[in-house]
């Protein structure tokens, strides 16, 4: 059955929790292979430029191997827009990046950085992928996405996920779902994303005209509890296996 929006999984803390060690497992691509089996619409990577934890490797084998299309996560940088057109992912997600933040903290500042981000989106849709601009939900932003020729914004849901006064969630809820009208009447399709979990997901379907959901963080945390029952009996059972 036909999902009412689609999923796309971020799978970045797969790769994290590889490069904390050092191996070569837990593999992104088993991840995105049992995302796939699940029924999940696409796949979320984000090459940040100080390779924290997708590698370049990865983004390789991904858009080959993967059963499902790869939404590439990246900053308007020159070296990772390169990689994008030589793997020419199904969808790019441009995103601004701070070297030290913990994940992407703002959208795009689109009408600051314009005429760079116009080159880049016309760059990769010439290309074949499909450009969508992570973006706050302000009018001029949204103006300026269309202007760039960009068909997809994904609106930044980070600060009414992690809103603690209940009056200030409820505006930035209002500011979401006046911008996805206001960007839906400007022809572009609503992505959203970031610090969307199961208890503020009721609030986040509220937002208009939503195509794609892209939930990385949430989904792999209750991925630890959900397998680690499995995990430990699998251990205790390989260790008794010598009886
Ligand atoms: N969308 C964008 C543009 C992001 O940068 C992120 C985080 O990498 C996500 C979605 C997923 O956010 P979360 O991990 O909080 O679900």
């Amino acid at each position: 059955m036909k999902n009412l929006h689609k999923l796309g999984v971020n799978i970045d803390h797969v790769a994290t929790l590889r490069q904390a060690r050092g191996t070569d497992y837990p593999d992104p691509i088993e991840a995105a292979k049992i995302c796939a089996k699940a029924g999940a619409d696409s796949i979320t990577i984000h090459l940040r430029e100080d390779r924290r934890h997708i590698q370049d490797s990865d983004v390789y084998r991904l858009t080959t191997d993967c059963p499902l299309p790869i939404n590439l996560e990246m900053a308007n940088a020159e070296e990772i827009v390169q990689i994008a057109l030589e793997v020419k992912p199904a969808e790019v997600c441009l995103v601004p990046e701070k070297r030290q933040e913990l994940t992407t903290e703002g959208g795009l500042d689109v009408v600051g950085n314009f005429q760079t981000l116009e080159k880049t989106v016309q760059r990769l849709q010439n290309n074949g992928s499909i450009v969508s601009l992570f973006v706050d939900p302000d009018k001029k932003t949204l103006e300026s996405c269309a202007k760039t020729g960009a068909k997809v914004v994904e609106l930044h849901t980070g600060t009414f996920c992690d809103a603690t006064d209940p009056e200030q969630a409820n505006a930035h809820l209002k500011k979401l779902s006046t911008g996805a009208e206001y960007a839906h009447a400007l022809g572009l399709q609503i992505n959203a994303g970031h610090g969307i979990h199961i208890g503020n997901l009721f609030h986040i379907l509220t937002i208009p005209h939503l195509d794609t959901l892209n939930i990385g963080h949430s989904i792999v945390a209750r991925a630890v509890f959900q397998g680690l029952e499995n995990a430990v009996r699998e251990m205790i059972q390989a260790i008794n296996q010598k009886r």
